[in-house]
């Protein structure tokens, strides 16, 4: 049996791309390796996000090349966004044998069987139905208890920085009874949380044959649904479409967990008017105070760019007193990086020199820590529900796992395991992590 070895960039979807891949080998009769040096194939499944997204896979495409020079007949293939967006270039270098876009893996036993005859196989079609919906995705996450299901791919928006577009191609809509018979499986076989991922969750619509209609916050009942036992996550919500009724929908389930990533790229009217980001500022703000007024409690996270196109002072300290404002839990931020194609590529100059993008990062970087630690802090003393993951990342014989509203917990809980619900009293904390002591343990795993 030949077998296969994967390693997976970017972001959640991918995740779950590399699941579906995996699946579509196993029945096309391959074997999973986590050892590179006995694959037969050796697949990255990729991102474009920002350059040095890509940079890290051109080291690794370098580093999988002795291992294809070291056995003749072992493969390399490029999967996701970057083999999207550079087509055949990825071959030209002579160190990969395969090119397989996101909505090309069903044909990837094809690619790879003409592939071992010598040939270089390029596959990067975009699909306007693709969903892979009937794909029972391989679960590469050795815990079991938090599976990823995409609910569409796609992005029909446009953000002018953005090569998502580009590389996934047109937003659809997967069948929901497909999905909610995924996670019904997934809850079967011990899993007790599902996040439901797009790239703009909310604009999820499915038209049945029938006149069914079901929209996110439909589709968000319906596996919430499931189970009370089985946590419900999603991501990723777009401000501009985050819709009253998710925000009840959420509010009626205990199980639907009370945390949304909500990015916000610039605190900017006039760099978010030029991103094509189709909200200001104050409807930001307005969500944001709506989505507390509903749930209090609500964990809220966000994603920021520093130093997009003629971004000045002034737009960078809207930013920061955005996040002043606001105070999210985390962030991810970055520098703007400029992507090939893109219509900022097209029509403005990136013209923020890279020190000033940098220094603006640090400042938004150090007010979110400031901001997370307060956030952490003001949860000293409460009591939550957390969903066991497994030992925590430092050793020390502690377990962890994360609160409904997605903050990190971390405690001591002799005889609990994955899978096991648990309420622990939060004692002190540090900007990403909160310090917890056992209260009670609250349901086993069967
Ligand atoms: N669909 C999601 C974002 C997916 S990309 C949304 O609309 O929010 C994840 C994050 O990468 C984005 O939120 C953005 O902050 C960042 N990003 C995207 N393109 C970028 C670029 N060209 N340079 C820097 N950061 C970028
Ligand atoms: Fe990119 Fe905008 Fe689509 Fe998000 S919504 S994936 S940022 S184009
Ligand atoms: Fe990257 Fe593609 Fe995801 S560009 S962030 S892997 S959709």
């Amino acid at each position: 049996m030949k077998k296969v070895y994967i390693e997976t960039y970017g972001c959640q979807m991918n995740v779950s791309d590399s699941e579906v891949v995996l699946s579509l080998l196993a029945d096309a009769g391959y074997g999973r390796t986590s050892d590179i040096a006995e694959a037969d194939v050796i697949l990255a499944n990729t991102c474009s996000v920002r350059d040095n997204a890509e940079q890290r896979i051109r080291g690794r495409i370098d580093y999988f090349a002795q291992y294809r020079k070291a056995r003749p007949g072992v493969l390399v293939g490029i999967l996701g966004c970057m083999a999207e967006r550079l087509k055949e270039a990825l071959t030209e270098s002579g160190k990969v044998d395969i090119v397989a876009g996101p909505d090309a893996y069903r044909s990837l036993p094809a690619l790879l069987e003409a592939a071992f005859d010598g040939h270089p196989q390029v596959n990067v079609l975009l699909s306007r139905e693709e969903t892979y919906a009937d794909i029972n995705p391989v679960r590469t996450d050795d815990a079991g208890v938090s599976a990823f299901i995409s609910i569409m791919r796609g992005c029909n928006n446009v953000c002018s920085y953005c090569v998502v577009p580009f590389t996934r191609g047109a937003e659809r809509s997967r069948d929901p009874h497909s999905i909610v018979r995924e996670a019904c499986d997934v809850f079967r076989r011990g899993y007790r949380e599902v996040t439901l991922l797009g790239q703009n969750v909310d604009s999820y619509l499915w038209n049945g044959p029938a006149g069914e209609e079901v929209n996110f916050a439909r589709l968000l009942e319906k596996v919430a649904q499931i189970s009370p036992e089985l946590r419900v996550r999603f991501s990723t919500s777009n401000p501009q479409d985050i819709s009253d009724e998710v925000v009840h929908t959420m509010a009626r389930y205990e199980n639907i967990c009370r945390h949304i990533h909500l990015p916000v790229q610039s605190g900017s009217n006039r760099m978010l008017e030029k991103m094509r980001r189709r909200y200001t500022r104050e409807w930001y703000l307005e969500r944001v105070a709506f989505i507390r007024s509903v749930i209090p409690d609500c964990g809220l996270t966000t994603d920021v760019i520093a130093g997009f196109c003629s971004e000045t002072e002034e737009d960078h300290r809207d930013t920061l007193s955005l996040f002043e404002e606001v105070g999210f839990d985390a962030a991810f931020m970055f520098c703007y990086s400029e992507r090939p194609g893109t219509l900022a590529a097209r029509k403005y100059p990136d013209d923020v020199p890279q020190e000033v993008k940098v220094r603006r990062l640090n400042e938004i970087i150090a007010l979110q820590g400031r901001k997370s630690l307060e956030s952490y802090r003001a949860d000293i003393g409460k009591t939550f529900r957390v969903l066991v993951e497994g030992p925590s990342k430092k050793g020390s014989g502690q377990l962890c796992g994360r609160a409904s509203n997605n903050k990190m917990c971390v405690f001591e809980a002799p005889g609990c395991k994955a899978g096991d619900y648990v309420e622990v009293l939060v004692r002190d904390c540090t900007s990403a992590t909160l310090l917890c002591t056992l209260e009670k343990t609250c349901t086993a795993k069967n």
